[in-house]
């Protein structure tokens, strides 16, 4: 059995149904502070040769985490339970080095504890902070320019410690881009409880209707157009590239990013907003959001020769089947929309 921690969440979710698909057992812990219950509903939908267990809980309960490994016959843990807003971040700190650190250090020490030595842990592109040079490879300097960004490569230093001194743990971080888009089926998508400051989002609001002109956040980066470049992911891609890493995990700790190597102005997003959408996007230039990183993609070779893995979705597609749960999300009860 796999124990995915955050499985109701935007990637985990994905994740987990191609682990069903797949045909592996899974364990979800989530403690649904960002997410909703009729996810995993959703999810059993997936589990057709496999099984699909669901405990509500906290990884800062460390009586349950026992439990979970006494109960469950747990090979493997993919860890995404954590906080992931980069502003939430910069307001109040501890609560990132308490929810992403502390509770990794309470995860690890009971995976220890009951012999379970292999994880595939997210972390983020974050990291880099600016990055001295495009596209950013992993032995590129990891500086976080948040809480956030600091927290994840906290973790990934504890990882790869305790690789390093003992041998039997097999342990994977991947550095995930900008994951944006949503399940193909129209069954999964991001379903949060708070509302989401980033681009897919505020553009998605705007053309519906409920929020005014979408607000272009920087003009004077370096790019073609001027406006901040990032490297969109297709939340499906991404959560294929865990089946990857799962499947070839190696004793020791290894760090992937997860890509797709191509970079996309905010300017060249909202093109395509309003070429899948038919909408035109009413927009304004604003200035440059604080902390905000200008021009980050990432070289994909590692991830491609390692882990046979690439992502091969285009950014139409992201934005059809972002759009495609925007517009039907409502219908799940677990509205993007005021984020209730
Ligand atoms: C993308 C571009 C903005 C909103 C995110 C997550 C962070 C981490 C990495 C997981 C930037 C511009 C945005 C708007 C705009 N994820 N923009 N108007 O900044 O890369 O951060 O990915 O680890 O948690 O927050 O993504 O989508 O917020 O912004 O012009 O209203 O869109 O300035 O250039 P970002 P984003």
């Amino acid at each position: 059995m796999v124990l995915i921690t955050g499985g109701a969440g935007y990637i985990g979710s994905h994740t987990a149904s191609c682990l069903l698909d797949a045909g592996h057992d899974i364990l979800i812990l989530d403690n649904l502070s960002n997410s909703f219950r009729s996810t995993i509903d959703r999810l059993q939908g997936f589990a057709k040769t496999s099984t699909l267990r669901f405990v509500e809980g906290d990884l800062l309960d460390r009586k349950l985490l026992d439990r979970l490994f006494l109960e469950y016959s747990i090979k493997a843990v993919i860890h995404f339970a954590g906080r992931k807003s980069v502003p939430e971040s910069m307001q109040n700190p501890m609560l990132y080095y308490q929810q992403n650190v502390e509770a990794t250090l309470n995860l690890v020490r009971a995976m220890g504890e009951h012999g379970c030595h292999r994880m595939v842990f997210s972390s983020s592109a974050a990291v880099y902070g600016d990055a001295q040079a495009v596209p950013v490879t992993e032995v590129c300097p990891a500086l976080p320019k948040s809480p956030y960004g600091h927290s994840k490569l906290m973790v990934e230093q504890v990882l790869r410690s305790i690789a390093s001194a003992e041998p039997q743990w097999c342990l994977t971080i991947l550095r995930y881009f900008n994951p944006v888009g949503a399940h193909p089926s129209g069954q999964l998508g991001e379903s949060p409880r708070y509302p989401l400051s980033n681009l897919f989002p505020q553009l998605a609001q705007t053309i519906a209707g409920e929020a005014g002109p979408f607000q272009v956040l920087g003009q004077q980066y370096a790019s073609e157009d001027g406006t901040g470049v990032r490297d969109f992911i297709h939340v499906q891609d991404l959560a294929e590239g865990h089946l990857s890493a799962l499947s070839r995990q190696q004793p020791g700790c290894q760090t992937y990013n997860l890509g797709t190597g191509k970079g996309y102005t905010v300017l060249e997003v909202i093109a395509a907003f309003e070429q899948v959408t038919g909408q035109p996007v009413p927009f304004e230039m604003a200035p440059a959001r604080a902390g905000d990183i200008g021009c980050l993609y990432a070289s994909v070779e590692l991830s491609r020769h390692a882990l046979a893995w690439q992502a091969h979705r285009g950014l139409n597609q992201m934005v059809e089947d972002y759009w495609r749960w925007w517009c039907s999300s409502t219908a799940y009860g677990t509205p993007l929309r005021g984020c209730s």
